[in-house]
């Protein structure tokens, strides 16, 4: 059985504390079953207390959806990788698309991803394009945003790096909108090309490539059959025990 990995990232799907611990509770209940499978959730800001409270001792990791990129002081409404830390966060998404929309520049994303590596917790760092176009673009648009986060971060911060690949144009849809197992391993075999020039090959090979968009039980097979990925990073489906155990199956078996 190969290792896989897969985040939840509940976005704002999961609202309250008690379907935050109801959720928590019953995945835990079934690890057992999935040895080959790591697991991280990534609920709101509002909802870390609880959900680290329903997995205190499990091996269920615990996410933020988002960091400031300032260390500390006078930022109103702003949540540091430090106190991230404290409050039981192992990994932080950072460079969402649905962030980078709100303005998060390229300069923005790195600056986190300093916070978070500095506090030694994992960056799952998402990349993808918007948009595919026949010229191949993309490939450019995907190169751009790796180098931009990668280039020149420092040792701590890479040694614990997860990569996700998430298309824009793919996220939030269904299965059958979803991008192909066939494109996705391409653009996998593309990014891990992208990564070794970086950061040499035996580096590049440890990094955990994810893909997100549109995962669903449906889908979830055949991507990690074909799709050359480590796991998923899923959006939607992952908001519902019901929509989110089957992936994890087929994860276990791909
Ligand atoms: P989705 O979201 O699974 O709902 O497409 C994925 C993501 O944005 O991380």
């Amino acid at each position: 059985m190969k290792k896989r990995l897969i985040i939840g990232n509940w976005k704002m799907y999961v609202e309250t504390p008690q379907k935050a611990t109801a959720f928590a509770k019953e995945l835990r209940a079934k690890m057992r079953s999935l040895p080959n499978v790591e697991v991280g959730l990534a609920p709101s800001y509002t909802l870390l207390s609880a959900v680290a409270e329903a997995l205190k001792r499990s091996t269920i990791k615990m996410g933020a959806q988002g960091v400031s990129r300032y260390h500390a002081d006078a930022h109103t409404g702003e949540v540091s990788a430090k106190m991230l830390k404290e409050a039981g966060v192992s990994f932080v998404i950072v460079g969402h698309s649905e962030r980078r929309a709100l303005g998060e520049t390229e300069e923005v994303v790195r600056t986190q991803m300093m916070e978070v590596g500095e506090a030694g917790l994992t960056v799952v760092l998402c990349v993808g394009e918007k948009e595919r176009d026949a010229s191949g673009d993309y490939f450019t648009f995907i190169k751009q945003q790796l180098t931009s986060a990668l280039v020149g971060l420092n040792k701590k911060t890479l040694s614990k790096l997860v990569v996700a690949y998430e298309p824009v144009w793919a996220i939030g849809k269904t299965a059958v909108d979803a991008m192909k197992p066939h494109e996705i391993q391409e653009t996998i075999i593309y990014i891990r090309k992208v990564l070794t020039e970086v950061q040499g090959r035996e580096q590049a090979l440890k990094i955990p490539i994810l893909y997100g968009g549109s995962v669903e039980a449906e889908n979830a097979s055949a991507i990690i059959k074909e799709g050359g990925v480590s796991g998923f990073l899923v959006g939607h489906a992952s908001a519902n025990i019901e929509t989110f155990l089957p992936i994890l199956k087929a994860l276990k078996n791909g």
